[in-house]
C-alpha cells in the first residue's frame, strides 16, 4: 500500500510517496527469486492454464476445479497459483468441484451495503473459503463503474462512482489478501457491456478517463495492494485493454507504480506482443487461439533481448504477489470453516444492502399478525435468484432450483448462464417470522388469478426478479415476463401492494404510484429469504442505499441506444464476425457517470444515486469544511430523531467550484444510532477529488468550493463553503508538486 509523508516547508507541502515494509521486502525477494529463473521457469509463471477439460485440453490430474491454475516453480519454492472466481463467493463451476460455497449477495447489495467495515469482514469470508478449498487466488474486486444500467454484469460490480466504489472494493481485497489469498482488482478499465464485450472500443478522452474508471482503479489499488489486476475484454481508445500499453504501461506502471501482475479476463489475448504492452500472465491459455504465453514468448526471449527483460519483469510481477500476499509461507489451509457463520455474515450483508424504496402510510413494518398474506412470483417459494455467469455460487448441496437461460443449447458455456436460486426461500421466511398468518404463494403466471386473489388478501407481496448474466445485456428498463402487468394487476385489486425487486440493477417502475411499499433486494445471497422477511417484519430496520442511479426512461441516459444491441448477436466467448466492429462514444458523459450526468443535465430520476429510507428518521446537521486544501475536513452531525434503533448514510458531496456547478461524492458515513442519539462526523476529503486532470497531473484551482450533505443525490442540504488554494499534483497521485503559496 502506498502511504504519504508529508513535508512541510513554509506554505509548501510535498508528499513523498513511501513502500511499505512488506512491499520492499516482497520486492528484493522477487528480484532475488527471478535471478535463479531459467527463461522456461519464468514461462511457467507467466502461462496460466484451464482447470476443465477443452478440446484435446486435459488438466492435471491434480487441479482443482475452478478458474485456472499457474504451475509455479518447485525448485525455488514458487506455488502454484490455483485460481477461482470471484466477489460474490467461491464459485459452483457447474458442480464440477463438488463442493460450492457461501454465497454473498450481489455486487450492487454489497456497494449498497455502503460499509466497507462489514465488506472487509466479507472479503475474510471469501479468503478463508477460497483457501479451505485449496485455492491462493480469487478473481475477485470486480469494481467496474455502471456506465449503462443494460450491462448485463451490474450486478457483479458496485456501483456508479469512484470513491464509493473504491472503498468498497479495497475492503473486500484487503479482507481477501489477509487470508494470504491473491485478489484481483478487475476488469481494467471500463467493461461497459456485454454486447460485443470481445471487441468493443470504448472512446473517452484522457481527462474524463483519469477522473473516473481510472480513478476507482488508482484508489483502490493505493487502499489494499491487490496482487493482481485483471484487464477486460474491451478495447480502450483503439487497443484491447490487455494488449493496451496506455493501461497497463503508462499509467498502470509509470504513473501508478504498480508492483503486482496483471492477468488477463479469460479468453482476452490475441498476440505475444500483448506482453510488450504491459500484460504479464496469459489466464486459461487454452481458450485462446494459441498459448501465445508459452513457447511464442519463450522463444523470442532466447533471441530478443528486450523480450527477455519483459520476461523477467513479468515474472518478476508474479512473485512479487506471491511474496507480498505470503502465498509461499502460507499454504492453503484446506482446512474446514464455519459454514454456519459464514452464512449469517452473509445475510447481514444483503440486510445492510436491501433497499427501501417506498413506504407510502408506513405500511411496513409489517405489523402484528395479518390475517392473510399473498406472496406472487421470484419463485419466492423456492429460494432467491443468483445472477449468471463466471460469478455463479451455489451452496454445497447445490441450488434451490435452476432455470435455463438458453434452452437445449449446446454453445460453449451455456450452462453458465442459467439461473440458480440459493435455498432460501422467502415464503418459509415469511412463514417463520408470522405464525399467526395464513401465507398463500401463487407463481404469478396468470395476472388475472393473482388479482382475484389479491383481493381477499390482508396484503400483497410481489416478487419481482429482472435477471442478468455475464456475456448478456438486458435490452431496456422493464421487468421481463410480463411482471409490470402483474404488478399493476394486483396493485388496482389490492392497495396494500408490497413490492420486492430482485434484480440486477435499475428497472423503471410503471405502476409506482399504485404500490404501497418497494424494496430492492437485489440477488440477496444465501440467506436473501431470511434477510428479506427480516427487513419486512421490521426485525432489521433497512439502511441500504442505492449505489446506481434509476432513471426515468432510456432517453435519460447518454445513450438512449446500446451499442451493438440489434446487430451484434449475444455470444459468452464470441470475438464477433472477422474485422467486426463496435465502437461507442462515451465522452458524451465523459466522467460524469450516473448521478452526475443527471445533475449536469438537470435530469430527475426515478430513484437517485444514494436514496433509502429507514424505518426511523435522521437528520444530518451542522456541516463545516476546514482546509488546507491537502487535507480538507468536514465536520457534522448525525442525529437519529425517530423512534426505532437504526442507521443512516451521510453523503457528503461538492456541489460547485467558483460558482460553477458540479457534484461529486467526496465522502460518506454510515452511522448507527439508538433514538435521540446524536453524533459527530469528520471525514478527510481525498483532494484527487476536488481535481480536475489537466496536462497529466492533478489540478485543484484556488477558489471557493461549495459542499452539501446529502440524504441521497438529490435531496441536499444548506452547503458550507471553503476558500482554498491552487494545488497541483503529480500523476502518482501523491506528490504535491506545487501549492498556491510556494516559496
Ligand atoms: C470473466 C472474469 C472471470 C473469468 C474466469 C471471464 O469470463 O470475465 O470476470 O474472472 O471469466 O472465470
Amino acid at each position: 500500500m502506498k502511504s504519504k509523508l508529508m513535508l512541510c516547508a513554509g506554505a509548501m507541502a510535498l508528499v513523498l510517496s513511501v513502500q511499505s515494509h512488506a512491499q520492499i521486502t516482497a520486492t528484493e525477494r522477487a528480484e532475488s527469486t527471478v535471478a535463479q529463473m531459467t527463461n522456461a521457469e519464468k514461462i511457467q509463471l507467466v502461462l496460466g492454464h484451464l482447470t476443465s477439460p477443452m478440446g484435446e485440453y486435459e488438466p492435471p490430474s491434480e487441479a482443482i476445479v475452478g478458474a485456472g491454475f499457474v504451475p509455479g516453480v518447485s525448485r525455488l519454492g514458487v506455488p502454484p497459483l490455483w485460481e477461482t472466481d470471484a466477489s460474490l463467493g467461491i464459485t459452483w463451476v457447474g458442480g464440477n468441484r463438488g463442493t460450492g460455497g457461501t454465497a454473498l449477495p450481489s455486487g450492487t447489495a454489497q456497494g449498497s451495503t455502503w460499509n466497507p467495515d462489514l465488506m472487509e469482514q466479507g472479503g475474510r469470508m471469501l479468503g478463508t473459503e477460497a483457501s479451505a478449498k485449496g485455492f491462493n487466488v480469487l478473481l475477485a474486486g470486480g469494481m467496474n463503474l455502471m456506465r449503462d444500467p443494460r450491462n448485463g454484469r451490474t450486478f457483479e460490480y458496485l456501483g456508479e462512482d469512484p470513491w464509493h466504489a473504491a472503498l468498497i472494493a479495497s475492503a473486500a481485497v484487503r479482507g481477501i489478501q489477509s487470508r494470504n489469498v491473491i485478489s484481483t482488482l478487475k476488469h481494467f478499465a471500463i467493461n461497459p457491456q456485454e454486447t460485443g464485450r470481445h471487441f468493443m472500443n470504448v472512446e473517452i478522452d484522457e481527462a474524463a478517463l483519469r477522473e473516473s474508471d481510472l480513478l476507482a482503479f488508482e484508489l483502490a489499488i493505493e487502499q489494499s495492494g491487490p496482487g493482481a489486476l485483471m484487464c477486460a475484454y474491451n478495447a480502450l481508445n483503439g487497443p484491447l485493454s490487455c494488449g493496451n500499453p496506455f493501461l497497463l504501461t503508462d499509467v498502470l506502471r509509470d504513473d501508478w507504480g504498480y508492483q503486482g501482475f496483471v492477468m488477463s479476463d479469460w479468453g482476452a489475448v490475441e498476440a505475444t506482443d500483448f506482453a510488450m504492452a504491459g500484460l504479464d500472465q496469459q489466464s486459461g491459455a487454452q481458450i485462446d487461439e494459441d498459448l501465445f504465453f508459452g513457447d511464442a514468448l519463450l522463444e523470442l526471449a532466447q533471441t530478443d533481448s528486450d523480450y527477455e527483460a519483459r520476461l523477467t519483469q513479468m515474472a518478476q510481477n508474479v512473485l512479487y504477489a506471491i511474496y507480498y500476499v505470503g502465498l509461499d509461507t502460507n499454504l492453503p489451509t484446506r482446512e474446514d470453516f464455519d459454514k454456519a457463520a459464514h452464512a449469517e455474515l452473509s445475510k447481514q450483508i444483503a440486510e445492510e444492502g436491501i433497499v427501501l424504496l417506498k413506504n407510502e402510510g408506513d405500511v411496513l413494518p409489517i405489523f402484528g399478525a395479518p390475517r392473510q398474506i399473498l406472496v406472487i412470483g421470484g419463485n419466492a417459494d423456492a429460494g432467491t435468484p443468483s445472477g449468471g455467469g463466471s460469478s455463479r455460487v451455489a451452496a454445497d448441496e447445490g441450488p434451490a432450483i435452476t432455470v435455463p437461460f438458453i434452452r437445449g443449447s449446446d454453445a460453449p458455456f451455456a450452462s453458465m448462464l442459467d439461473q440458480m436460486y440459493h435455498n432460501s426461500a422467502p415464503v418459509d421466511a415469511l412463514r417463520e417470522a408470522l405464525p399467526g398468518t395464513e401465507i398463500i404463494y401463487r407463481d404469478g403466471r396468470y395476472s388475472s388469478e393473482a388479482a382475484m386473489l389479491a383481493e381477499d388478501a390482508d396484503l400483497v407481496i410481489v416478487f419481482a426478479t429482472q435477471y442478468q448474466t455475464e456475456g448478456y445485456d438486458v435490452a431496456d428498463l422493464s421487468l421481463p415476463n410480463g411482471q409490470d402487468v402483474l404488478i399493476a394487476a394486483v396493485a388496482e385489486a389490492n392497495e396494500n401492494t408490497i413490492i420486492v425487486l430482485e434484480t440486477g440493477g435499475p428497472v423503471a417502475m410503471p405502476w409506482l404510484n399504485d404500490v404501497s411499499a418497494v424494496l430492492e433486494a437485489w440477488y440477496p445471497g444465501a440467506k436473501g429469504g431470511e434477510a428479506i422477511a427480516k427487513v419486512l417484519t421490521g426485525k432489521v430496520n433497512p439502511s441500504g442505499h442505492l449505489p446506481i442511479s434509476f432513471p426515468k426512461s432510456l432517453d435519460d441516459l447518454p445513450r438512449s441506444d446500446l451499442a451493438g444491441l440489434k446487430e451484434v448477436a449475444p455470444s459468452f466467448i464470441g470475438k464477433g464476425a472477422p474485422g467486426q466492429t463496435l465502437t461507442e462514444n462515451y465522452d458524451i458523459e465523459g466522467s460524469d457517470i450516473g448521478y452526475r450526468w443527471y445533475a449536469r443535465e438537470g435530469i430527475k430520476t426515478l430513484f437517485p444515486f444514494g436514496a433509502g429510507l429507514s424505518y426511523t428518521e435522521f437528520n444530518f446537521g451542522g456541516l463545516s469544511m476546514t482546509g488546507p486544501t491537502a487535507e480538507l475536513k468536514a465536520r457534522f452531525e448525525v442525529e437519529n430523531t425517530g423512534d426505532a434503533d437504526g442507521a443512516d448514510v451521510a453523503q457528503l458531496y461538492l456541489t460547485s467550484i467558483n460558482d460553477k456547478p458540479v457534484q461529486r461524492l467526496v465522502g460518506f458515513q454510515k452511522v448507527r444510532l439508538a433514538p435521540g442519539e446524536v453524533t459527530d462526523v469528520s471525514l478527510t476529503i481525498e483532494p484527487r477529488l476536488l481535481a480536475n486532470w489537466t496536462d497529466d497531473h492533478w489540478v485543484i484551482d484556488e477558489g471557493t468550493y461549495t459542499f452539501a450533505l446529502g440524504y441521497d443525490a438529490e435531496t441536499l442540504l444548506e452547503p458550507d463553503y471553503v476558500t482554498l488554494e491552487r494545488l497541483e499534483i503529480a500523476s502518482d497521485g501523491a506528490t504535491i508538486i506545487t501549492s498556491e503559496n510556494q516559496e
